[in-house]
């Protein structure tokens, strides 16, 4: 179901991710089992953003009989995760689809002005495909937008442009529909709004520091 202030979003609010996201939150889950449970709530926000992936119909047989089945085709569809943390989830999106072309986006905030830097930018044919870009925490938004203009001047197409994250915050979401209005965003939860050092609230602190364990 779309969220009632923004068509774009989905919150896929599952006693599972819920579940997952509660033990992520929390300070006393370490590295590994982070990872872990980072890996299993994109399997879910995957299954729900595939959604919309056009299948084609194909011949097959079963013990039993022919009969015409359905695929998706998964060279169509490609995966760019933003450095670092989003390089925590792609792992999950690959495992549902194995022959998705896989790029980076290296994007740093700024320590002053908060703004995202571009380091690393390295997007594969993304023309006519389905994108999914990753990033466990839609924040500011100010990084997510650059990573769709990214995209979108690689050649992708706004509709076809899929935005995962675990947490998002409200100021994240109105500023990446505000220069995107057209990418479809699929989160596990819009928590309250961002503190004073652009981190959200609850959240879940610095999602790059507790999957690498950097201070
Ligand atoms: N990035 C994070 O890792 N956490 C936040 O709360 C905001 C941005």
């Amino acid at each position: 179901m779309k969220h009632e202030k923004w068509e774009q979003l989905r919150v896929v609010d599952h006693p599972l991710t819920k579940h997952k996201l509660s033990i992520m939150r929390d300070t006393q889950t370490g590295p590994k089992e982070f990872r872990e449970l980072l890996y299993e709530l994109t399997l879910l926000l995957a299954y729900e953003a595939t959604y919309c992936l056009k299948t084609h119909e194909v011949q097959i047989e079963t013990p039993i009989c022919r009969m015409v089945g359905e695929k998706i085709e998964d060279k169509d569809v490609a995966i760019v995760p933003i450095l670092r943390a989003g390089l925590g989830m792609f792992e999950g999106v690959l495992t549902l689809l194995p022959n998705a072309s896989v790029g980076y986006i290296g994007l740093y905030r700024d320590a002053v002005t908060h703004l995202p830097i571009e380091y690393y930018c390295k997007i594969p044919v993304v023309r006519e495909k389905d994108v999914f870009i990753l990033d466990p925490m839609l924040a500011t938004g100010q990084s997510a937008a650059r990573a769709v203009d990214m995209i979108k001047r690689a050649g992708g197409t706004g509709e076809r442009i899929f935005f995962l994250s675990i947490i998002s915050a409200p100021e994240g979401i109105e500023e990446l529909i505000s220069k995107h209005p057209d990418v479809n965003i699929f989160t596990a939860a819009l928590d309250e709004r961002l503190n004073e050092n652009d981190y959200i609230v609850p959240g879940l602190g610095d999602a790059g520091d507790r999957l690498y364990k950097t201070p």
